[in-house]
């Protein structure tokens, strides 16, 4: 089974009007791997300008409403990411599951509204600290596919090992490589789906991590602010 390798950043609350420059920094890294889907999930205050910058690359929301308008002060619907600009939305992330107390129910029934509205989402697992030391990543992650994901359709799975976001620690290939087959072995038409690591992808590891064969490809958190990284990990793609 083919799948397209997918390199994805998420400026999660960074970015102001200048940082779309990194658009025409990355040009190069992306021309020169047309294999590679590339994908940029700035703030939702950028999507707009960003659209006219892209080129190929993709764009994605961080997050959006359940509902498809109304009254949810501060929200953005899936209708309203996808007219800004975008083709994705990130669901599920662990800050929102746990900044907002997101549930899984909550992340399923969003990316059951981002796929009415035409957007493909890309829906976050991962499991915490404790629940590796305690050998229940596996239940933890099951238990978060088996109720945030949607019934069919068209969506991405990033498996994201909560106490690896931000920390500069990753998880060793063997516990990356065990989980992305337990995850494809779990969901419906696995074998097709795209899985992502995400976790303190960086430069030096990005190549390793992107190498293993049910890895098709990575969600970047700080690396994919600052142009060079993010064109070394697209140029790492496996
Ligand atoms: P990180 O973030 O690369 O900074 O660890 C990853 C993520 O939150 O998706």
């Amino acid at each position: 089974m083919q799948r397209r390798n997918l390199i994805a950043g998420n400026w999660k609350m960074n970015g102001l009007g200048q940082s779309l420059e990194f658009f025409e920094q990355i040009q190069q890294a992306v021309v020169s791997r047309p294999d590679v889907d590339v994908l940029i999930a700035p703030p939702a205050t950028l999507l707009h300008r960003a659209a006219s910058r892209a080129g190929r690359v993709l764009l994605a929301g961080q997050d959006c409403h359940a509902a498809a308008s109304g009254a949810h002060t501060g929200d953005l619907s899936a209708e309203m990411i996808r007219d800004a600009g975008a083709s994705h939305v990130i669901l599920g992330h662990s800050e929102r599951r746990t900044d907002h107390g997101e549930s899984s129910e909550t992340v399923r029934a969003k990316a059951d509204a981002a796929l009415t509205a035409g957007l493909v989402p890309i829906i976050c697992v991962g499991e915490q600290e404790a629940d590796r030391r305690a050998g229940r990543e596996q239940e933890i992650v099951g238990d978060q596919l088996d109720h945030s994901l949607p019934d069919g359709g068209e969506f991405v799975i990033a498996y994201e090992p909560v106490w690896a976001i931000g920390t500069g620690l990753t998880a060793s290939e063997t516990d990356i490589a065990s989980m992305h087959v337990f995850i494809r072995g779990r969901i419906a038409d696995g074998a097709a789906r795209r899985i992502l690591y995400g976790g303190s992808v960086k430069p030096c590891n990005a190549a390793s991590i992107l190498a293993l064969g049910d890895v098709d490809g990575a969600l970047v958190g700080g690396a994919s602010l600052k142009a060079a990284d993010f064109s070394q990990i697209i140029s790492a793609a496996g």
